[in-house]
Order: structure tokens, then sequence, then C-alpha cells
């Protein structure tokens, strides 16, 4: 046959199956958005700080955008309105994930339930969530923990106390801490002569993974460049996975253990941590999805990682704020000593009477939001928010960075500035779309109880115990207030800082 016949044959049959895709795209009513480049979409426009870049455009085109991440739409919704459509009208058609490299390698080929898809998989860790792990009884059940891990983190601030102290680190020892004892039965850390894993290594694990969870992989927006993997994230991911693997099998198998041994002893196996309770599960026959070994393993990860890292963020930034307006340390230090008084620690029950402390951790969430664009939403169908089409598979993008900087909401919303929470009842935990911490609707923070009690516990502590100062020579103005990105977006510079003791020194003892 003629080579022209065959081309012709080929365009037409290409034009056939091609034409109607088109001719539908064409008809659809999309968003407004800049128009995209072949082959990387939008991707030129996001800098290293991704929710920098998309206020920008959220500016120019408004409360409802469309970008291509390659070849992927993506919906970015910056109003409370469209976030209230999005996760709550549309919450169910939009509850899905996209599937990325940093979920297929890291947690287990999407076995975990931050980057599993919306089904009965994942509804099903979601209930175990809501029954057994995050229930009430059990938060509370580990109250002494929270509270144990507190005085130990005064201490060692006490300790240190004259000198400049390097916060995160000290932070992230405290979360660490109380997250691996709730989740893991023990901190891992701190038994020197038992050590199954070193702390700079767990640290370097879990670090590693928020980056690695939060990056823009050129790979899962242009597949055909994933194989090159031209930032070199994909084998950091592979990298970080096998040393997780190896720290996640030696808890499985110590639990696992500890369970055989009781049944040994004829004694039946009470959960005393949320392994021990992923672990019965995994053992229940009646369930509707089974869970696999690496469903316990990607979860108990998820578990560890959601409560370290953003905990001792929020506490890390909000402190900076502080140490920039120093008027806040006077007035949280007078609502302290007038409610608590000097001779004793703030407890759980307290921070409902201490409006100013709470206010500052709503503040700290405002202008400092541990994930500005939530986790990465996406479409399971076709459908349509305010008149807009939106395709099955387009990843929705929540951005709450620029919700919580409208001035039309918040008057002055670069300034740090407690007060505006102050006499009103702003809810930070999913009801009201103008602050949106957690999230909202069917993938909303599971942890968000724990979070919010450790942040504020801890916050309290932090003033009522000490008062903070930069360390000499170095004045407000000159304090880096840089960000990174990440799965969170933390300081670009770490926080050092100096505390003086406030409260007698019998109750650091
Ligand atoms: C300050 C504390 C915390 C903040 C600000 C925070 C924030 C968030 C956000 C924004 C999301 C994504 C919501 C979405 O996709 O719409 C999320 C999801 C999640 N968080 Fe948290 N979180 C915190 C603490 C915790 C804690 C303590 C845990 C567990 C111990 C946890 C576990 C998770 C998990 C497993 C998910 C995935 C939920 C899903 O995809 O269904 N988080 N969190």
């Amino acid at each position: 046959m003629d080579v022209s016949v065959v081309l012709a044959f080929f365009l037409a049959a290409l034009a056939f199956f091609l034409l109607p895709i088109y001719l539908r795209r064409w008809k659809l009513k999309l968003p407004p958005g800049p128009k995209p480049w072949p082959i990387i979409g939008n991707l030129n426009l996001l800098g290293s700080l991704p929710h920098y870049s998309i206020h920008e455009l959220a500016q120019k085109y408004g409360p409802i955008m469309q970008l291509y991440f390659g070849n992927s739409p993506v919906i970015v919704v910056s109003s409370p309105k469209m976030a209230e459509i999005v996760l709550k009208e549309k919450d169910m058609v939009l509850a899905s994930r996209p599937k990325t490299a940093a979920g297929k390698y890291t947690t287990y080929n999407y076995s975990d339930m931050t980057w599993s898809e919306y089904g009965p998989y994942w509804a099903q860790l979601r209930k175990i969530c809501l029954m057994e792990i995050f229930s009430g009884k059990r938060i509370d059940s580990f109250q002494y923990v929270r509270v144990e891990e507190m005085k130990k983190f005064m201490r060692s601030l006490y300790a240190s106390s004259g000198k400049p102290l390097p916060l995160k680190d000290n932070l992230l020892n405290l979360t660490f801490n109380v997250i691996n004892r709730i989740v893991l039965g023990k901190s891992y850390l701190d038994d020197v002569d038992n050590q199954v894993i070193k702390p700079e290594e767990f640290k370097f694990m879990f670090d590693e993974l928020f980056v690695l969870n939060g990056v823009y992989n050129i790979g899962d927006y242009i597949p055909w460049l994933g194989a090159l993997d031209l930032q070199g994230y994909v084998k950091r991911m592979k990298d970080v996975s096998k040393k997780l693997d190896r720290f996640m099998e030696i808890v499985i198998n110590e639990h696992i253990e500890a369970r055989n041994k009781s049944s040994v002893n004829g004694e039946d196996y009470v959960a005393k941590d949320m392994v021990d309770v992923l672990l019965n599960l995994a053992d229940d026959q009646d369930v509707q999805v089974k869970l696999q070994r690496d469903g316990v393993k990607g979860f108990t990860q998820d578990l560890i990682a959601g409560g370290i890292e953003s905990a001792a963020t929020s506490l890390e930034w909000g402190l900076s704020e502080m140490l920039k307006n120093p008027k806040i340390f006077e007035t949280a230090t007078e609502e302290l000593d007038r409610v608590i008084g000097q001779e004793r620690w703030v407890e759980e029950k307290d921070i409902q009477n201490l409006p100013y402390i709470e206010a500052i951790s709503k503040e700290i969430f405002r202008v400092h939001p541990v994930a500005p664009l939530l986790a990465p939403h996406m479409a399971m169908e076709d459908c349509k928010i305010s008149d807009y089409d939106i395709l099955k598979g387009t990843i929705v993008l929540i951005n709450t960075w620029t919700i919580e900087r409208d001035p039309n909401i918040w008057p002055d919303p670069y300034e740090f500035r407690p007060e505006r929470f102050m006499g009103v009842d702003i809810d930070v935990t999913g009801r009201d779309f103008r602050i949106l911490p957690f999230g909202s609707g069917r993938r909303r923070c599971p942890g968000y109880s724990l979070g919010l009690k450790l942040i504020q516990l801890n916050l309290a502590n932090i003033l009522h115990g000490f008062s903070w100062k930069l360390p000499e020579n170095m004045k407000a103005e000159e304090l880096n207030m840089e960000e990174t990105y990440g799965l969170s977006v933390p300081r670009k510079v770490p926080l050092v800082a100096v505390a003086e003791p406030r409260l007698p020194s019998h109750l650091y003892a």
C-alpha cells in the first residue's frame, strides 16, 4: 500500500478518536487560568514556594482557577465559598487523592491513609480512626503521656536557660516522644542502652519523608519523564522507604511478640497503643477490607509523620512571631498569672479558661498554616463547581493560604494579631471555611484533636514557664521569617532563642 494512503488512514483514525475529546473540551466551561505550555502546562509558574506562586495567580484569576501541571488539570479554589463547595457540597466526589510517586514509594503503594484513594479501604481506616484511634476516650487515656512529656520538655528548657537554644530540635524531641509513646507504645529515642534506632537517624527519616511527600515531582505530571527522575526525588523516596521499613518491621515484630507472650500466658491482650489497635484490626476476619501488614506499617507511618512535624512547626512559628511582637508575651503572661497563678503548670482542662492562649494558637494556624494548600484532592467523577465544568481526574487544591490572607475577611492580614480572635467564636476544626488548618469534610485531618491539645498545652506552658528573648545582639527586625516547602511549611532558618524561668524553681524539678 502507498505510504501516503497509510498516513491518511492513520490520521483519519487519530481524528476519529481525538476529535470527540477536543470537541467536548471545547464545549466545556472551564475556570479561568493562565495559558498552558505544551508538555509542561503551567509548571513553569511554580516557584520554590508554590503557595506564594499560586497566591499571586489567584489574585489575577480569582476564587476558582484552572492550571495544568504537565498534562494534568488542576483546580485551585481560593475563597471560603468555593472551599465550602469543594469540602462540603461536593465533598464526596472530590475526596480522592492523585496517584503520586510519594504515595507509591513511601507509603507501601498507597496502603496508608493519606495517599489512599477514596473507597472501602480508606473508609475502613477512617472508621478505625473515629471509633478507636482518635476516640475521645483513647485520646484522654493518653493525657498522662502528654503531661509527662510536657514536664520533661520544661525541664530541658530550664537546663538550658540563659543560653541560646535551637528551639526546633527541642520541640521535635517533645513531639517525637509524645507521638511515639501514643502510637508505638514507647519513644524509641530515649532508651539509650536498648536503642534500635539513633535519634538523628529517626529524625532524618521523617524529615525526608515530609519533604518528599510535599514536593512537585515532575514525573507525576509528565509521566514519560518519570523514568529519568530528573529531580532525583524518586531515588530519595526509595532510599528513605527502605530505612523506614527496617524500623517499621522492628516495631511490628516487637508488638506481635508481646501479643504472643500474653496469649501463651492465657491472658487477653489489651491494646496499649495505636499499633496494637491496628494489629487487632489486621487479625479481624469480619472486616470488609482486610488490613495487611503493609497497611499497618503505612498507616503507623502516617500517624507518626502527621503528628510530629505539624505541632513542632506550629510552635516554632508561634514563638518566632511573638519574639517579633513582645507585647503578646505580656498579654499572655498576664492571663496565665491571673488564671493559673505562679504555683503550678497549665493543664489541658485549663485551656478553655485561657482565651488569649487559644487566640494565639488560632493566629498561628492562620498566619502559618501547616499545609497551605491542604493535601491534594482529586475528582472521581465529572462535576460542576459554580457553573464551571470539572473533569474526572482533575486535581483540586484548596488554597487556604490565600483565604487566610484575604483582607476582606482578615483586616491587616499580614499582621500577627491574636486579638482578632478574642470575643468572636471562630472554629478552626473545619466548620468555618475562613480558616481551615485541618481541612474539612471527609478528608479532614483525623488527628486534629490530638494536634490541638499538643499545641495548646505546650504553647501555654512555654509562655507560663519562661520569658523569651532573642540571642544578644539580635534585633527583632533581623529575625529571618523565610519558609521552606514540603508537606508542611517550616522556618527556613531554625529559630534560636533564650529562655529565662518565670516560676518557682521547685516546679522545674
Ligand atoms: C497541628 C497539627 C496538625 C495539623 C495542622 C494537621 C493538618 C492536616 C491537614 C491540612 C490534612 C489534609 C486535609 C485534606 O486533605 O483536606 C491532614 C491530614 C491528615 N492528618 Fe493531620 N494535622 C495535624 C496533626 C495530626 C496528627 C496529630 C495526626 C496523627 C497522629 C495527623 C494525621 C493525619 C492523617 C492520617 C491525615 C490524612 C487523612 C486522609 O487523607 O484521610 N495529623 N492533616
